[in-house]
């Protein structure tokens, strides 16, 4: 039987399949382990089910015992492994895709109504309970009729979009490449971040976390964007250069920011929390009952396969 090792507290059916499947060191406390613990503890193992919480970089993957021949991240992010760190040292890395697609949409919406909506200094006025309702009292700005931009027009991208558009919103996007007409689904292409930018009445980020798409956001291409357009990441708290989007936030460039993921994690820029006009949830984009055992369960799926067959459809290096 292999020996796995899995970083933190799974939901209980998918700790279960694993337990039937490999002999598994699981991390009842559910403590977030540091690198020096994370390299100790899968010591003797043949595998890791690792989570966002732990960076697994190039010192952590040079460090790991010879017998460990895959990562498997509980998530569809893995901006948090050194990719080619592993290739280097022959371990697979693999992810958790389609399963999270709608709830994280979900979130995606959710924070984006979050902002344009006012509900933090609603919930704020509600909780003061000396509100009083008036014709002007915290009016938004409408999703209907408006364009929202999707950076990123991957699985994520694409349900965001549909939700979107039955909401009435006009759907533009910009990906590394055109999707086929059929994945577009009547979406509108933009060849350069600045043309998708600058028809952003909304946005709502999508894409990766790599090299290429960190700090995406930032002083310079704030710039592009309509005054008054209101942004919504769901996707890695990297994309985004937090001072420029402060500043912006405070001059209006942008009316308001829906944010579930930062840099730093769990850090959260102070001013975030205090602004009026910063929406934010604590990582929430996959989190129901459904999705996480559906990705849980897929995390030791993919285990299951790679030691079975030596590879894994879920690869990602
Ligand atoms: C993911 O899978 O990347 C999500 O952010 C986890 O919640």
């Amino acid at each position: 039987m292999k020996k796995i090792l899995i970083t933190r507290k799974l939901l209980s059916p998918s700790e279960e399949y694993a337990k039937k499947i490999f002999d598994a060191k699981l991390n009842k406390k559910d403590q977030i382990i540091t690198k020096e613990e994370l390299i100790k503890n899968s010591s003797d193992c043949d595998g890791i089910l690792s989570s966002l919480t732990e960076k697994i970089d190039a010192s952590v993957i040079e460090k790991l015992s010879n017998k460990i021949k895959i990562i498997s991240n509980f998530a569809v992010g893995y901006g948090n492994i050194d990719l080619v760190a592993a290739k280097k040292r022959n371990i697979i890395v693999t992810n958790t895709p389609d399963v999270l697609t709608d709830a994280t949409a979900e979130i995606a919406i959710l924070i984006l109504l979050g902002a344009t909506r006012r509900i933090k200094e609603g919930i704020e006025w509600a909780n003061k309970k000396n509100w009083k309702w008036s014709a002007d009292f915290l009016m938004g700005k409408q999703l209907t009729g408006s364009r929202l931009g999707i950076l990123g027009m991957g699985r994520i991208g694409r349900a965001v979009a549909n939700i979107a558009k039955s909401l009435g919103m006009i759907i533009h996007y910009h990906n590394r490449s055109q999707l086929d007409k059929n994945l577009e689904n009547g979406a509108i292409y933009h060849n350069s971040l600045e043309s998708l930018l600058s028809v952003s009445d909304f946005l709502s980020i999508n894409c990766p976390a790599t090299n290429e798409t960190k700090h995406i956001i930032n002083k310079n291409t704030l710039k592009y964007f309509p005054d008054g357009a209101v942004l919504s990441n769901s996707a890695r708290g990297d994309m985004i250069e937090d001072n420029a989007m402060v500043e912006a936030l405070k001059n209006g460039k942008i009316y308001s920011l829906g944010i579930d993921v930062y840099n730093g994690e769990p850090d959260i820029h102070p001013e975030y929390l205090t602004l009026p006009n910063v929406f934010v949830l604590p990582h929430l984009g996959s989190a129901t009952n459904r999705t996480r055992t559906a990705m849980g369960n897929l995390a030791v799926a993919n285990l299951e396969e790679f030691f079975n067959t030596g590879k894994c459809k879920n690869a990602v290096n």
